[in-house]
């Protein structure tokens, strides 16, 4: 877009779909829908305790039944639960109902030991699909839009769970997957999809590739991208919005509630995501102590599925750190603050703690330096060492690179209080992720 007096101007915000257009939940008044999650989340209660064995000994140990909760507040006083609780009862201990009416599995790798694995029945798969067709609506997609969907096919919930939303909402998908970066490139130019579904960790790798192609980004067809699956900054947002002339939405969710689609920002406001509370529950804790948080204020956040059938999850402990905030395009139902990290991403440095979203932040605040960067925590002497190696841009000069490097290393010592190693190393040497993108390696030794 460009302006009066010549320069480019970015488009901060797009437009809201037709009120017509939204489901009714979604203009529903807050009096209605808390009505509703009382009455779901009585049945999920009562439903979990009597068909899944976890949910009877965890309440029962906890000394709570379902009866006990007689308004939403009351959910406080029952049991959360844990990835590790899930992997207990692998594989299928958490569903709650007999094998013939699961139709779909996925699991999360894990990185380590066994997957977590999920399940879902017929209503199920509808309902994740009504959720995502909203969410792709909400980030400014439409019926007839054809939409490259870059994230993983398989067990990951990712590439299916767009996949089936987007054909919901009546949108032509174009079921790529992740991987084959130079073909990625070839079919947004041939097919000339509007809307874009990855990582955003794998979509800087597809708008390098345009470049090494000689093709300029912004010249592409696509318009809207839809970005989720791992962390990502603001200043993330705004180099994929001027690289690609498009508008960055971010989307949430994790397979243990459901996938992609529990959260959704939209284009109009982009300040934060909506939950989609007619389905799933947000709370948010102290992450040591278990107590939940007053509004506003963050911590861990918590979610309890309220229509689930083939694995109902009853407080889940997501790891993922956030706030709960009033909504605004959609006020019904309130946004989760853009996720900062997980509890278990953050990095205690010598005492102090750092996420690596942090660290995004600095260094694309950094002239000459690209996106692409690192992590690896390594023993000095006793302590601990973390050493950043970022790759410059292909345009940055080789004496710009360690002036760069020094604005990071203060930049991080002023913002966060811990001194890092900063190495400035050649575009295109570091590993790239077709998914989600792994930052860190930890070479400490182990005593
Ligand atoms: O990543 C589901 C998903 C697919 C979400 C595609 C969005 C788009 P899992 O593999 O189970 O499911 O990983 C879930 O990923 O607990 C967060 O830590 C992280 N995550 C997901 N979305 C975001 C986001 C999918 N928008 C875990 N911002 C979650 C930050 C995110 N972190």
């Amino acid at each position: 877009m460009t302006t009066t007096d010549g320069t480019t101007a970015r488009r901060r915000v797009g437009s809201p779909p037709d009120a017509a257009s939204l489901d009714a939940v979604e203009r529903m008044g807050l009096d209605e829908l808390r009505a509703l999650q009382l009455e779901r989340l009585q049945g999920t209660l009562r439903y979990a305790y009597d068909n899944v064995p976890h949910y009877r000994r965890a309440f029962d140990t906890g000394g709570v039944h379902p009866d006990d909760c007689r308004e939403l507040a009351d959910l406080a006083k029952f049991p959360t639960t844990s990835k590790a609780d899930l992997r207990d009862n692998y594989p299928f201990g958490m569903f709650a109902v007999p094998q013939d009416r699961v139709r779909r599995v996925h699991a999360s790798s894990g990185t380590t030991g066994r997957p977590t694995v999920v399940g879902y029945t017929d209503r199920d798969i509808d309902t994740w699909a009504t959720v995502m067709a909203r969410s792709i609506r909400a980030a400014g997609g439409r019926p007839g839009d054809k939409l490259h969907n870059a994230y993983g096919y398989g067990l990951f919930t990712g590439g299916l769970g767009a996949h089936y939303g987007a054909e919901k909402l009546g949108c032509t998908v174009i079921p790529i997957s992740g991987g084959m970066t130079p073909r990625q490139v070839q079919l947004i130019q041939d097919f000339q999809p509007r809307v874009i579904m990855v990582t955003p960790s794998y979509m800087l790798a597809i708008i390098d590739e345009f470049e090494k192609q000689g093709i300029d980004p912004r010249s592409s067809s696509l318009r809207i991208g839809i970005f989720g699956a791992e962390p990502w900054t603001e200043q993330m947002r705004q180099e994929m919005e001027e690289r690609l002339d498009i508008e960055a939405i971010d989307i949430y969710g994790l397979s243990e509630v459901m996938g992609p689609g529990v959260a959704q920002e939209c284009v109009e406001t982009k300040d934060g995501l909506h939950v989609w509370e007619d389905h799933f529950y947000p709370e948010v804790i102290e992450p040591f102590t278990g107590e939940v948080r007053p509004a506003g204020e963050g911590g861990e956040l918590v979610l309890t599925s309220l229509t689930k059938e083939a694995m109902p999850v009853v407080r889940y402990r997501t790891r993922d750190l956030t706030r709960l905030l009033p909504g605004t395009a959609r006020p019904g139902m309130r946004r989760m603050e853009k996720v900062t990290g997980r509890t278990d991403d953050m990095i205690i440095l010598r005492g102090v703690n750092l996420f690596p979203t942090q660290i995004e932040d600095i260094v694309l605040r950094t002239q000459g330096l690209s996106p692409h960067f690192a992590m690896e925590l390594s023993t000095r002497g006793r302590m601990d060492h973390l050493t950043v190696r970022i790759e410059a841009r292909p345009d940055c000069s080789s004496e710009r690179r360690d002036p760069a490097a020094r604005e990071v290393q203060k930049g991080i010592k002023d913002g966060v209080g811990t001194s890092v190693e900063v190495l400035v190393v050649d575009p295109d040497t570091l590993p790239r992720s077709v998914g989600k993108l792994q930052r860190l390696t930890d070479d400490r030794d182990r005593a």
